[in-house]
């Protein structure tokens, strides 16, 4: 089994992978995030052969400080230091101008993203292996995020090691935001809320939606994307669904309230809780076989906009 308890052997073990160049999965307060050296083509080149990613959608760029931070931008605006002074170590990843003598495999323009997790496994990686860290989430492309050690070498049966840091606190991406032009840009709704970023920001600018394949500012957001093996539907009422289609069998229920019921999770109705257990809870499902997963649509409300993108992208087809 490749998965190792982040002791001091465990973490030793990772670093040295790492330097070699080759691939960790460890864990953040987000979702687990397969490791390589950033900027070794090499080693990020394995990330994306073991994901399966396409090459054009960049990777975040894991650092233990806001000092190394700085070091990867060309430019580090007053707003990034506001942020990152409030929410890092945090799930905030920020989008800046890239140093010019660093290249950033996928990155298409001249930006990179970075962000310092607060996980103390993630960061005590960083320092032992001594290198940024790029990590996108430790799933194949298109598939459920992992947020146990578990899911990561089920997924990704021939990942080389996986540090197990237990559940992870947040259970969703973080926050993407671009900081490169005169108001912060929503790339990707994630574990910190909008609200939050307001706070230290003002007016933040909404993604538009764009469709699959066009052009779009950040290339990581396709249609389809973090999606159980079962198909996903999304219902207001779940009962509205049974009677309209014609559903593959077994099926499973995601509900926000309701009775325990065979093959039914049921996450609550606080945007928080849900998002923490929404991954493991799709992998439940798909763990017992379900053929469909009916959906009950959260409320429309901003707090739940990360949740909404996530669904809205597990049921693309
Ligand atoms: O919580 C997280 O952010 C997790 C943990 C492991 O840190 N990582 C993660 O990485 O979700 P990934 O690769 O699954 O998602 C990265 C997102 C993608 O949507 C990608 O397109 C976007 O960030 N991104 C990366 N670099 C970018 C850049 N230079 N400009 C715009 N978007 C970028
Ligand atoms: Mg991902």
């Amino acid at each position: 089994m490749p998965v190792v308890l982040p002791d001091a052997a465990g973490l030793h073990r990772a670093a040295e992978l790492l330097r070699a160049g080759s691939v960790v999965a460890f864990p953040t307060e987000t979702v687990y995030g397969l490791g390589a050296h950033a900027f070794s083509e090499k080693a990020v080149a394995e990330i994306y052969r073991l994901k399966n990613r396409p090459s054009w959608n960049p990777l975040i760029v894991h650092v233990p400080s806001v000092g190394e931070a700085r070091r990867l931008a060309a430019v580090w605006p007053a707003v990034a230091d506001d942020l990152a002074a409030r929410f890092w170590p945090g799930p905030l990843t920020l989008v800046v101008r890239r140093a010019p003598h660093l290249t950033v495999a996928g990155a298409a323009n001249d930006t990179i993203a970075i962000r310092v997790p607060a996980h103390d496994v993630a960061l005590r990686l960083l320092e032992a292996a001594g290198l940024p860290l790029a990590a996108p989430s430790a799933n194949r492309s298109e598939g459920l995020s992992p947020t146990t050690a578990e899911h990561v070498v089920r997924g990704l049966p021939d990942v080389p090691l996986v540090l197990d840091g237990g559940a992870c606190r947040w259970g969703i991406e973080s926050t993407v935001l671009d900081v490169t032009g005169d108001t912060p840009r929503l790339l990707r709704p994630g574990a910190l809320s909008l609200r939050a970023i307001r706070e230290v920001t003002g007016r933040v600018a909404l993604p538009d939606e764009v469709a699959d394949g066009a052009e779009r500012p950040s290339p990581g957001m396709g249609k389809r994307h973090y999606a159980p093996r079962a198909r996903l539907l999304l219902a207001d009422e779940i009962s509205q669904v049974e009677r309209t289609f014609v559903l593959a069998e077994p099926v499973g229920l995601l509900a926000l309230e309701g009775e325990p019921a065979q093959d039914t999770e049921i996450l609550g109705a606080d945007p928080e809780h849900y998002a923490a257990d929404l991954y493991a809870a799709l992998h439940r499902l798909d763990d017992r076989g379900v053929a469909t997963i009916i959906v009950q649509r959260p409320p429309a409300t901003e707090e739940w906009l990360a949740v909404h993108d996530r669904l809205n992208r597990a049921a693309a087809r």
